[in-house]
């Protein structure tokens, strides 16, 4: 998908392959924030029931290079976009890769859930676990 003008949001969901150490998560975030900074891509990923969950963001061609790289990393399979939109603004502007590699799964989990509250129902709505309130 072409965004001429606005930025691309790209959410996927993916299983964990194999077992996933402490060290692959550490490379993992070490990896995206080293290139999302060069490349303009923020985002927020999720590591929870042996699935990943990303938001990408940022410019379309940044965001589908980025995405075409994970999407051959041999740490997971089974890769599912859920949802690919242009947008006019970030949510994560300030997070080149937000996540808490090394935290008790609690603490991301609080701290993920305070990140996306003020982010759209429609992009929240992907994250049940982290407990964000819905709008009524
Ligand atoms: C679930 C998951 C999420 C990832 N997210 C990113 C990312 O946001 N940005 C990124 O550059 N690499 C990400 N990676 C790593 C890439 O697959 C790839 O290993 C990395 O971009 C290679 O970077 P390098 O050539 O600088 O080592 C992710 C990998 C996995 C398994």
């Amino acid at each position: 998908m072409d965004c001429p003008i606005d930025y691309k949001r790209l959410i996927y969901t993916s299983c964990i392959r194999g077992s996933l150490s402490d060290g692959d998560v550490a490379a993992i975030f070490a990896a995206s924030r080293r290139n999302n900074g060069l490349d303009g891509v923020t985002g927020i990923l999720l590591i929870e029931n042996r699935r990943f969950l990303q938001v990408l963001e940022g410019p379309a061609e940044s965001v589908d290079l980025t995405f075409e790289r994970i999407r051959a990393d041999e740490r997971h399979r089974d890769v599912v976009v859920l949802d690919e939109q242009c947008e006019a603004e970030r949510i994560f502007a300030d997070w080149a890769m937000a996540g808490w590699p090394g935290e008790r799964p609690a603490n991301a989990v609080e701290k993920l859930g305070r990140l996306l509250r003020h982010a759209p129902a429609e992009v929240a709505r992907y994250f049940p676990s982290l407990n964000v309130p819905q709008p009524v």
